[in-house]
């Protein structure tokens, strides 16, 4: 089988496609063939081994765990001797950042419990952009910043695999939205999507005169702490990702600045949830989120798909298709 391998850390050009051994599925296991696999920042953060950080985990010189990709749909093709809850031919969907990456792949061996079967409500493929990024914008928006009904919510990144699904998860959640995003992004937002549409070149988000009870930064580049006059009595900043400076700012000095005012500097790691991901599963049945499909690149165009997400080509997520 095909399956998209780096052997060093870098740009997109450490990427080889290698012929492996189809695995075979240890007892909690499932194997699944591969439909689709959805395209994260994580992946690009991992080829590249930046932030430095994430080599603690990864591997200091080259990447321990070499198989890239974290999101995937596709079908059950062999279950181990102790899966009960899933069966050859089911459809599936899931998250491998927790158990060993490797999506981008014509085949994956993975715990059941790392998939929850799709139903015909989307294309298959189109699941493989669901689990990461819809799962990040939920446990954000829900379990970090506690967002209630009625309250005012600006997005910024909201182009983005997780900003777009935060914009629509949020309205299902009762907020007023601001969507911000580059100009040439904003026909991806309607009036029923977002309540404003904010372009960051024309307008400064640091000069709005607007406030909010939470913001969710999804592309902090700007000073984080700089959002506090933007901020309502009793408002949330959530910095989900950015530059990673900013992060570890917020990680360092949120805490003791969160004691000494009613408005709070969060940040948070997302992992796979399948109890946040059901929820996802139910919104998507009834039709109030979907994942927005920016292109569907064949597999062994990972490379290309890779680089296009990070030239900030795309609206909403980038497949790759076997
Ligand atoms: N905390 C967590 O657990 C967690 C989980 C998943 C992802 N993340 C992080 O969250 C961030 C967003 O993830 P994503 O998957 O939504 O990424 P993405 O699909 O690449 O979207 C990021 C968006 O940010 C906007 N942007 C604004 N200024 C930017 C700049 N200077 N550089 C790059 N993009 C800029 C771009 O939209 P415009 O073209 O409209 O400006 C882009 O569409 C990433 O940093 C990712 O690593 C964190």
């Amino acid at each position: 089988m095909k399956s998209i391998m780096i052997n060093r850390y870098g740009g997109p050009e450490v990427i080889s496609i290698l012929d492996r051994p189809i695995p075979k599925p240890l007892s909690n296991e499932v194997l699944v063939k591969v439909a689709a696999a959805g395209i994260n920042s994580a992946d690009w953060h991992f080829m590249r081994g930046d932030p430095f950080v994430l080599r603690l985990a990864m591997g200091m010189k080259k990447p321990r765990i070499k198989g890239l990709g974290a999101d995937l749909a596709g079908t059950v093709v062999e279950v181990g001797d102790d899966v009960h809850d899933l069966k050859i031919g089911d459809t599936v969907f899931g998250d491998l950042s927790n158990c060993g990456f490797g999506a981008f792949a014509d085949f994956v061996a993975a715990p059941a419990t790392s998939f929850l079967p799709t139903n015909d409500t989307l294309p298959l493929e189109h699941w493989a952009a669901v689990p990461m990024a819809s799962v990040t914008a939920l446990k954000g928006l829900k379990l970090v910043a506690k967002i209630q009904k009625g309250e005012k919510l600006l997005v910024n990144g909201a182009s983005g695999g997780v900003g777009s699904f935060a914009v629509q998860i949020a309205k299902v959640l009762g907020a007023h939205v601001t969507a911000v995003c580059s100009k040439e992004k904003m026909p991806m937002f309607n009036s029923a999507l977002v309540d404003e549409l904010i372009d960051y070149k024309k307008t400064k988000l640091l000069d709005l005169e607007n406030r909010y009870d939470v913001i969710f930064d999804a592309a902090a580049f700007q000073p984080p702490f700089a959002y506090e006059k933007l901020l309502l009595p009793k408002g949330r900043y959530v910095l989900v990702g950015g530059d990673f400076t900013k992060q570890i700012k917020v990680i360092m000095m949120g805490g003791i600045r969160n004691l000494l005012s009613d408005k709070k500097f969060l940040s948070y790691l997302s992992m796979p949830d399948r109890g946040l991901l059901q929820e996802i599963i139910q919104w998507i049945n009834e039709g109030k989120i979907k994942p927005n499909i920016d292109t569907i690149f064949p597999m062994s165009s990972a490379s290309e798909a890779l680089q296009r997400m990070h030239d900030r080509n795309v609206r909403g997520k980038i497949l790759l298709q076997n």
